[in-house]
C-alpha cells in the first residue's frame, strides 16, 4: 500500500507534469463546461465584502479572481495550489488584494484562525489522507469560518467522463485502475464518505446538495476526440497505443458522442455535490 507521502508525491508530480500542462492547454474549454457549475458555487459560497478567503487548489485562478472581487478592496484571497505552472498562470492575472502560493493543502501552514471562509472548485478530491489535510484546513478557519466547496459525485452519475472512457478502453493498454477512495476526481462521490472525513477533521453542520448539470464537451464531435488523447484519463493509453489500436479507439468515441452532439455543442450529464459545513 502506498504511504500517504507517496501519494502527495504523486499528486505532485502529475500536477507539476503532465496533468498541469494538459489542465492549461485545454483550460479554454474546460472555463465554458465549467459557466453553470462556477455560477452557482459561487452563489453558494455566499462571500461578503472584508473577508479573508483561501482558494484550494486554485489553479489558474479562475474562482481566485471572482473571489477577489466579491470581498472587495477590504477583504483578501489566498490561492493554494501544488503545482507550479497553473501558479504562474494565476499570478499573471493577479487581482490586488489576492495572492498565490505553491503548497500542498494537506500540510502548507496557514495562518491558524484567520479566514472566513476555505472553499474550492474540484481541488479538494486528490489528499492521500483526506482527514487530516482537511483538519489542516479546518485550523486555518475562524471559530465562525465555514467551508464550501463543489466536487464530483460517482463516476456512474458523470456520463461525460465515464461514456468516452468505456467505449474507448476494449482498445487501448489498461487504464490505471482507481478505487473509489484512491484520491482523484470521484473520490468525494460518495456521500457517506465526503460527510465522515469532514466530521472527522471537526467540521459541523455539514450539507451536501447534488447539482446536476449538463458537461460542454466540445463544439463538436470531431473535437471531442481530438482532445481525448491530450488531456484526461485517456491521454497516457492513446500515448502508449498503436496506431491501429489507437484508430480503433478513436472511431468508438466517435460512436458513441454522436447522439450527443447538438447545435451548441456535445453535452454529457454532469453531476456534483454542493458542501458545505461550518467550523464550529
Ligand atoms: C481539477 S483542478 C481544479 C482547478 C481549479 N480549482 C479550477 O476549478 O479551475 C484540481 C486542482 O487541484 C490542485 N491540487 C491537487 N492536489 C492539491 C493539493 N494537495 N494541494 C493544493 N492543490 C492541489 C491541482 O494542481 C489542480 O490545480
Amino acid at each position: 500500500m502506498k504511504s500517504t507521502a507517496d501519494l502527495a508525491a504523486e499528486q505532485a508530480a502529475f500536477w507539476n507534469g503532465p496533468g498541469g500542462q494538459g489542465w492549461l492547454a485545454a483550460y479554454q474549454r474546460i472555463q465554458r463546461s465549467l459557466v453553470d457549475i462556477n455560477r452557482v458555487v459561487l452563489a453558494h459560497a455566499d462571500v461578503r465584502p472584508g473577508e479573508r478567503l483561501i482558494d484550494v487548489g486554485c489553479g489558474t485562478g479562475d474562482t481566485t479572481a471572482a473571489l477577489a472581487a466579491a470581498v472587495g478592496p477590504t477583504g483578501r484571497v489566498l490561492g493554494l495550489d501544488i503545482s507550479e505552472p497553473l501558479i504562474e498562470a494565476a499570478r499573471a492575472n493577479a487581482a490586488r488584494n489576492a495572492s498565490f502560493v505553491v503548497g500542498d493543502a494537506a500540510t502548507h501552514s496557514f495562518e491558524a484562525g484567520a479566514f472566513d471562509l476555505v472553499f474550492s472548485r474540484f481541488g479538494v478530491m486528490f489528499f492521500g489522507e483526506p482527514v487530516s489535510a482537511f483538519r489542516n484546513l479546518h485550523r486555518a478557519l475562524k471559530s465562525s469560518g465555514r467551508l464550501a466547496f463543489v466536487c464530483w459525485r460517482t463516476p456512474q452519475e458523470n456520463p461525460w467522463g465515464l461514456v468516452p472512457v468505456r467505449a474507448a478502453a476494449p482498445f487501448l493498454p489498461p487504464l490505471p485502475k482507481l478505487g473509489p477512495e484512491d484520491p482523484g476526481q470521484y473520490s468525494f462521490g460518495d456521500r457517506a464518505r465526503v460527510e465522515r472525513i469532514l466530521m472527522e477533521a471537526g467540521f459541523a453542520a455539514l450539507s451536501l446538495k447534488p447539482l446536476d448539470v449538463p458537461i460542454f464537451m466540445g463544439k463538436d464531435v470531431a473535437e471531442v476526440v481530438a482532445n481525448a488523447d491530450r488531456f484526461g484519463p485517456l491521454a497516457r493509453a492513446f500515448a502508449e497505443a498503436t496506431p491501429e489500436a489507437a484508430d480503433k479507439a478513436r472511431a468508438a468515441i466517435t460512436e458513441v458522442l454522436a447522439p450527443h452532439a447538438k447545435p451548441e455543442g456535445v453535452l454529457l450529464p454532469g453531476a456534483c455535490w454542493l458542501v458545505s459545513a461550518k467550523a464550529s
